[in-house]
């Protein structure tokens, strides 16, 4: 259990709420396991028929912590990273997703595996994960190009453009855009108005809709055995470095 994740149901909805808005919810491996743990209770439960992934009011999704990067870098770390990323791509209830500001990395390739995304206005979408020396993760390498076209993903994803939310809208990432305060309630009711549609129809329909569940799969792992390699190398090192030693 984390306080940096907080899961409330709201009748058949749950809502996974990423916490730690001081570090602009940047994600550490204890919230990854929570996070896995919520998806994964949402899945075995019949009450819950659909999830929100939601953050902070002006950062949804820092990515991956990048003070754990280091550690792993080091061999200090089990990652259970890799364990979210398949309990997210092999979870069987919709996933809604509340956009309220930044989303990094992760932040980012998480939206990839969403069904229905909210953002406000002033919500922004980075992939800087070659910056960093690595390379993208959540089987993005594959998604962002069925998604948006090799030209864009190539631009998002390896070049590290970010993506306004009217650019991640017509890249098809995004579905609607509001206002920052009326994100999580406008990404509440679209929750609702899935829960209340038959469950096993929309489970089904969803499961057809994602007939490469084995691919996806695959490619997290083949994502995940480069980007162990790529903690390691000098250039990523200094990039994690060079992010912390910024401010000074
Ligand atoms: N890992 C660890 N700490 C992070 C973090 C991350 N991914 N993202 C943000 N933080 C921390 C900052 O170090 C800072 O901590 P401090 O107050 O102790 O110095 C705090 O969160 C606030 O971040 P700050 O950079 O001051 O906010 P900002 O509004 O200027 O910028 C971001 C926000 C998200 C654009 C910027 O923090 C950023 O680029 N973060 C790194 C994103 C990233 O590369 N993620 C990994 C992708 S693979």
């Amino acid at each position: 259990m984390t306080d940096s994740v907080v899961v409330q149901d709201r009748g058949a909805v749950r809502i996974i709420r990423m916490n730690r808005p001081e570090k602009k919810n940047a994600l550490t491996q204890p919230m990854y396991a929570e996070m896995t743990r919520a998806l994964r209770e949402a899945g075995d439960s019949t009450a819950i028929r659909c999830v929100v992934l939601a953050g902070a009011a002006n950062a949804f999704c820092a990515g991956s912590d990048i003070g754990d990067f280091q550690k792993r870098a080091a061999g200090g770390l089990e990652p259970v990273t890799v364990d979210f990323l398949h309990a997210l791509a092999r979870n069987e209830k919709p996933l809604v997703a509340a956009v309220g500001g930044t989303a990094v990395g992760i932040g980012t390739t998480m939206l990839l595996h969403c069904d229905h995304v909210v953002a406000a206005t002033s919500a922004s979408f980075a992939t800087p994960f070659l910056k960093l020396g690595l390379i993208p993760e959540a089987a993005s390498s594959l998604l962002a190009p069925q998604r948006m076209g090799h030209a864009r993903a190539f631009a998002l994803l390896v070049m590290g453009r970010p993506l306004s939310a009217a650019d991640a809208r017509e890249a098809g990432i995004v579905n609607t855009i509001v206002e920052a305060a009326a994100v999580d309630e406008t990404a509440l009711k679209a929750a609702q108005e899935i829960a209340a549609l038959p469950p096993n129809a929309v489970m089904l329909a969803r499961r057809l809709m994602r007939s490469q569940a084995d691919s996806v799969a695959e490619r997290i792992e083949t994502e995940a055995m480069h980007f162990k390699e790529l903690l390691k190398s000098d250039e990523a090192r200094a990039a994690f470095a060079a992010f912390f030693a910024r401010k000074k």
